[in-house]
C-alpha cells in the first residue's frame, strides 16, 4: 500500500497536530491515522492491520469518524493530515463495527467447537465484543480444504480475507508466496499459481491469520487452547536466539508459537528493527525430536558388544571408576571433553569447570572450534573484541551491508530477515558475494557471484580497490601512518585485473562495492561460512577488518565487520571457556592474573599455563594414545568430520568413551557408557545469540524419560569425583558465573562492545601484513579438477539434531542426490535422479544427482546434515595453524556420468 512515512519510520517527515476525541495529538504528516490513534493508547478494533507490514483496509473495522466527512473513515489506510478532528467513540461507530462483524460472519462456518483457533481468535472476540446474536442468516461456503502443503492446511471457508498473511509473507519475509484468487465466487487465499504451497514454510502467516483458515498440520484436532501450557523459551537450532513459546499438553510438546501473532498487533514500526517476533521453519516445526522415540531414556553401558540399559548409579559408578584409574595411571592429559554449543551457559561454565578442576586437564573444546573461534580470534587480535560489535538493529538501519560468504537465509533465516527490511524498508544497499545463487543475492542491489573459495582473494581486490580509489578515511589512518604504509606496500602486488580473472568478480564489482562500503555512512560487513568456515579464516576476518579500518567503518555507530553463529551458543562457548586457550570471559588461560582469579575462586591449582588441546589435537591424542578417556556432550565428530580425520581409528583406541546426548548417535554407537541428557525443553539456563544477548531457555516439560539436564550429570560426575559442587539449579551456577563475570547477564539488551586498535596498530600490525595477502600472487595453475564440491548448511535443518524432527525430514528428506546447476546437468547428459561419479583428491563414490538453480554452474552442493552417501569423505581438512579450526567443507572434484 506505501502509505510513506508509515513504511520507513525513519523518514522525516512535517511534525503536524490534529484532535483525537477531543485531545490535541502531535504526528508525522502521512502516516497512518490508526497508529497515531493508538499512539494515544486508544485501541480500536482492527482485524487486518498489523504494524509489522503496511495497512491494507479490508476488514472494515477500525472505524472512526472524521470532521467533514459523512460516513465512517477506515483509519488504518486514512492518513494523518494537519488539523483533522477525529471521533474513536460512539454508538454510531459501534454500529457501523458490528455490521461489519456480522459481514464476516455471515459467510463463515460456524465450526468453532472443531476449529483450531477456537478460543484464540479475533472473529470470535469481535463478535463476543459487538453482541452479534443473529448468526441465522450465515451461508456455508463448502470450499474443500487444502491440504497440499507439508505444514499447513488452508480451510478458506474460515477466511475474513484481511490479507494478514499474504501481507507478512510479501512485506515483512519478502517471500511472496501466497495471493487472492476468486474461485467458487469467493476471493480465496492459495499458494501462488493454485499450486502446492512451495516457501521456507516459517509459518508467520499462521501466526498472523486472524482466524482458524490457516492451521499447523501437527497440532490439528489435538488440543484447545486453554488445555496448554505455554513456556516462553529460546529457539535451539541456531544463534539468532529467537523467543518461542512451547506450548505443551501433558508430557508432550503440541506446537510452538512466536510473539509474532494477530494477538499483538499493535506495536510501534520503528521496533521491527529489533526483529518482528516471527520464526522460522526450523523454530516453528522442528519441535518434534524433543518427545520423539528415539530419545536415550535410560543410561547405557557397554557389556561386550551391546549397549545395555543399565541404572544411573550403577552407570555412574563405573565411569567414575574408569575415569580415576585412568587418570590414576596415566594422570590428568590422558582424559579430554568435548561438548556442543547447544547447551546452555550454564553447562558451558561447568563443563569447563569440571574438565579443569575435576580432571584436571585442559584438552578441552566445543563445536564452536568448527568456525566461530577464527572470527573471535581474529576480532580480539585486532579490535580486542570477541563477537559481532553488531546487532540486529545496526542491521537493519545501515545504509550499506556487504554479506560476504553467508548464504543467511539458510543459516540464520531472521537475522537474514533484518537484511531484508534494511532493503525493502529502509532502502540498503546490499552487495552479496557468494559462490551460489543465494536467496539474499536475488533480493539485493548488488548480487556477485564469485567462484568457489576465491573469498580471500575478493577480500584482497576490496582492500586494493579502496586503496586505487582514494577512499581512505585520512582521519583514521593518519593516526599510525606506519600501520598504513605497511598495508599499501602488501598489497602492492595486487592487481585487480588478476583478482578479477580468479574469482569471476569484476573490475567493476569490486570498485563498486569498495564505493558502496566506504560511502555510506552506517555499513557493516557481515562474514559467515564461506569465510570462518574455510582456511586462511582467521586471516580473512583480519583482511576484513584491514577493510573496515582504512574507510573509518571502526568504532563507528551501526558499522562493523561481524558474523553469525549457527549453533545457538557458539558465543556462549567462548564467553564461558570452553576452549584450551579461554578462562570464563575469554581471559586467556595463560594470563597469570586470571589464572589467580580462577583458582582462588574454584580453590584449585589450575593445569598449567600453555598446556591443553583443541578439538584436532584431542582426536590426534586418542589416535596416538597418549589420550584415554574422551566425555563427550552433545557432539558427534564421528558422524561431522571427513574420514581423513580418522575419527573412528581414534575413538576405537579409547580406553573410555563416556557419550551424553538426548539420541544415540553414530559417535554414542561406540561409546562405553551413555548417559542420557535432555534437550533445552525440559531445562532451564541461557544462551547467548549471535548480538551478545543473553535470552533465557526454560522448563517446558518434565526430562523424558531417565534422562537428566547435562549441569546435573556433570555435577553428580564432578561430586563423586571429589568435588564439592553444591548447585541445586542452573540458577546456582548462574549465581557464581555473575560473580565472576559482573555484567554477563544483560538478559535482553546487547551489551555495547567498543573496539580498540591503537595497540594492534602500533605493535603488530606492521611485521604481519604483508603475510595475509600472498595468496593474490599471479598464480597460473588451475585446478585440476574443473568443479567445486561444497557443503553447507540448508534452511530446514541445522546439524544432525534437525534429521530427528520428523517434521523437518518431511519437509526436506535426505534424498542422496548431489544438487547440481541444470546446464552442468545439461552438458554431462544427467537427467534428474541419474548416478554420477564424483571423484576429489580424497576418495571417489557414486552419486546419484538433482537439478537445483541456485548451485552456480560448475559447483555442486550436498547438504551437511546427512551423510548417506558420505560425501564429506572426500573433502580434505585444513587446520588454521593460529586458531586450530578445521576447515573441511570446500574441495575440487571432477564429475563423470557414472
Ligand atoms: S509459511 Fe512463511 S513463507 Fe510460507 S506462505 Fe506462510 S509466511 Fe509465506
Ligand atoms: S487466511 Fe487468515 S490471514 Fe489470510 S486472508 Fe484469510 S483470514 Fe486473513
Ligand atoms: S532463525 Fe534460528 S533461532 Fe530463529 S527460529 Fe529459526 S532456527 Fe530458531
Ligand atoms: S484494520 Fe483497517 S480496515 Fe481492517
Amino acid at each position: 500500500m506505501g502509505l510513506k512515512p508509515a513504511t520507513n519510520p525513519d523518514v522525516e517527515a512535517v511534525a503536524i497536530e490534529l484532535s483525537i476525541d477531543g485531545k490535541s495529538v502531535a504526528a508525522k504528516d502521512g502516516v497512518s491515522l490508526y497508529d497515531v490513534i493508538s499512539s494515544t493508547g486508544t485501541i480500536i478494533p482492527a482485524m487486518c492491520y498489523h504494524y509489522t507490514f503496511d495497512p491494507f483496509g479490508s476488514c472494515g473495522m477500525c472505524l472512526v469518524m472524521q470532521e467533514g466527512k459523512k460516513s465512517p473513515v477506515r483509519s488504518c489506510t486514512a492518513k494523518a493530515t494537519a488539523g483533522m478532528i477525529i471521533r474513536t467513540k460512539g454508538d454510531d461507530l459501534f454500529q457501523a463495527r458490528k455490521k461489519a462483524v456480522e459481514k464476516h460472519l455471515s459467510v463463515h462456518p460456524l465450526d468453532c467447537p472443531v476449529c483450531d483457533a477456537d478460543g484464540h481468535c479475533e472473529l470470535q472476540d469481535m463478535a463476543f465484543q459487538h453482541g452479534v446474536t443473529n448468526l441465522a442468516n450465515a451461508k456455508q461456503k463448502l470450499i474443500p480444504e487444502d491440504t497440499r502443503s507439508p505444514v499447513l492446511d488452508f480451510n478458506m471457508n474460515r477466511c475474513i480475507a484481511c490479507a494478514e498473511c499474504i501481507n507478512v509473507c510479501k512485506d515483512v519475509l519478502m517471500i511472496d508466496a501466497l495471493q487472492f484468487m476468486k474461485k467458487g465466487g469467493f476471493n480465496q487465499v492459495v499458494p501462488k499459481g493454485d499450486l502446492a504451497l512451495s516457501c521456507e514454510f516459517c509459518g508467520d502467516c499462521l501466526a498472523v491469520c486472524p482466524v482458524g483458515a490457516i492451521t499447523n498440520k501437527f497440532s490439528k484436532y489435538l488440543y484447545k487452547p486453554w488445555q496448554m501450557k505455554k513456556t516462553t523459551t529460546t529457539c535451539n537450532y541456531c544463534g539468532d536466539g529467537c523467543q518461542m513459546y512451547l506450548e505443551t499438553k501433558d508430557a508432550e510438546v503440541v506446537r510452538v508459537t512466536s510473539p509474532l501473532s494477530w494477538e499483538n498487533k499493535w506495536g510501534d514500526r520503528a521496533d521491527t528493527a529489533k526483529g518482528h517476533g516471527g520464526l522460522c521453519v526450523r523454530g516453528r516445526f522442528g519441535f518434534e525430536y524433543i518427545d520423539s522415540p528415539a530419545r536415550v531414556k535410560q543410561p547405557l553401558l557397554r557389556k561386550g558388544n551391546q549397549l545395555v540399559e543399565t541404572p544411573w548409579l550403577e552407570t555412574m559408578h563405573q565411569v567414575v571408576e574408569q575415569f580415576s584409574e585412568i587418570r590414576r595411571k596415566h594422570g590428568p592429559d590422558a582424559i579430554a571433553g568435548l561438548i556442543t554449543a547447544r547447551c546452555t551457559n550454564e553447562e558451558l561454565y561447568l563443563f569447563q569447570k569440571l574438565m579443569r578442576t575435576g580432571f584436571r586437564t585442559n584438552h578441552l573444546d566445543s563445536s564452536a572450534r568448527y568456525g566461530h573461534l577464527n572470527f573471535v580470534h581474529a576480532s580480539r587480535h585486532a579490535l580486542g573484541i570477541g563477537r559481532s560489535p553488531n546487532d540486529w538493529e545496526d542491521l537493519t538501519k545501515a545504509n550499506a551491508i556487504v554479506l560476504i560468504g553467508s548464504n543467511i537465509t539458510e543459516t540464520n533465516p531472521l537475522t537474514a530477515v533484518r537484511i531484508k527490511e534494511a532493503i525493502r524498508v529502509y532502502h540498503a544497499q546490499v552487495v552479496v558475494i557468494d559462490s551460489a545463487i543465494t536467496n539474499m543475492a536475488k533480493l539485493a542491489s548488488h548480487p556477485v557471484l564469485i567462484n568457489p573459495g576465491t573469498e580471500g582473494l575478493v577480500i584482497d581486490g576490496l582492500v586494493k580497490a579502496t586503496l586505487e580509489l582514494g577512499l581512505i578515511d585520512e582521519d583514521t589512518t593518519r593516526k599510525h601512518p606506519k600501520a598504513f604504509e605497511a598495508l599499501k606496500a602488501a598489497v602492492a602486488h595486487v592487481s585487480l585485473e588478476q583478482v578479477a580473472a580468479r574469482t569471476g568478480m569484476s573490475v567493476n564489482a569490486l570498485k563498486d562495492t569498495a564505493a558502496i562500503f566506504a560511502e555510506a555512512p552506517r555499513s557493516i560487513i557481515l562474514c559467515a561460512e564461506g569465510i570462518v568456515r574455510q582456511s586462511d579464516g582467521y586471516q580473512n576476518v583480519l583482511k576484513l577488518i584491514d577493510l573496515a579500518w582504512i574507510t573509518g567503518k571502526l568504532g563507528q555507530p551501526g558499522c562493523g565487520v561481524s558474523t553469525v553463529t549457527e549453533e545457538p551458543n557458539e558465543q556462549g562457548a567462548v564467553d564461558m571457556g570452553v576452549a584450551p586457550e579461554f578462562l570464563p570471559g575469554q581471559a586467556s588461560f595463560n594470563d597469570q592474573t586470571a589464572r589467580d582469579r580462577f583458582a582462588k575462586a574454584w580453590d584449585v591449582t589450575l593445569p598449567a599455563a600453555g598446556s591443553g588441546a583443541n578439538l584436532v589435537e584431542i582426536l590426534n591424542g586418542c589416535k596416538s594414545g597418549q589420550i584415554r578417556a574422551l566425555y563427550v556432550i552433545g557432539e558427534n565428530p564421528l558422524a561431522t568430520l571427513p574420514a581423513s580425520m580418522e575419527v573412528r581409528a581414534a575413538l576405537d583406541r579409547l580406553e573410555l568413551l563416556v557419550v551424553q546426548d538426548p539420541f544415540l548417535t553414530d559417535t554414542a554407537r561406540m561409546a562405553h557408557a551413555v548417559l542420557p541428557a535432555c534437550t533445552f525443553a525440559e531445562k532451564d539456563g541461557t544462551f547467548t545469540n549471535l548480538e551478545g544477548r543473553v535470552l533465557r531457555v526454560r522448563e517446558a516439560l518434565d526430562p523424558v524419560g531417565e534422562s537428566l539436564p547435562d549441569w546435573h550429570i556433570m555435577t553428580a560426575m564432578a561430586n563423586a569425583l571429589g568435588c564439592q559442587w553444591e548447585y541445586e539449579s542452573s540458577n546456582d551456577i548462574q549465581a557464581e558465573i555473575m560473580k565472576l563475570l559482573p555484567g554477563y547477564y544483560n538478559l535482553g539488551q546487547p551489551r555495547k562492545v567498543v573496539p580498540t586498535m591503537d595497540r594492534y596498530l602500533s605493535h603488530d600490525y606492521t611485521p604481519h601484513v604483508a603475510a595475509r595477502y600472498r595468496a593474490a600472487a599471479p598464480s597460473d595453475s588451475k585446478p585440476q579438477r574443473p568443479y567445486g564440491l561444497l557443503m553447507g548448511q540448508i534452511l530446514y535443518h541445522s546439524g544432525k539434531m534437525s534429521t530427528e524432527a520428523p517434521g523437518l525430514i518431511k519437509i526436506v528428506p535426505n534424498t542422496g542426490r548431489l544438487r547440481m546447476n541444470p546446464q552442468d546437468m545439461e552438458r554431462l547428459a544427467v537427467g534428474d535422479g541419474a548416478t554420477v561419479r564424483i571423484t576429489s583428491d580424497r576418495g571417489s563414490l557414486q552419486v546419484a544427482v538433482q537439478p537445483d538453480q541456485s548451485v552456480a554452474p560448475q559447483t555442486c552442493f550436498f547438504p551437511e546434515h546427512f551423510n548417506e552417501p558420505p560425501l564429506k569423505d572426500l573433502m580434505s581438512v585444513h587446520v588454521d595453524p593460529t586458531t586450530g579450526v578445521p576447515s573441511f567443507k570446500q574441495t575440487h572434484v571432477t564429475i563423470e556420468k557414472a
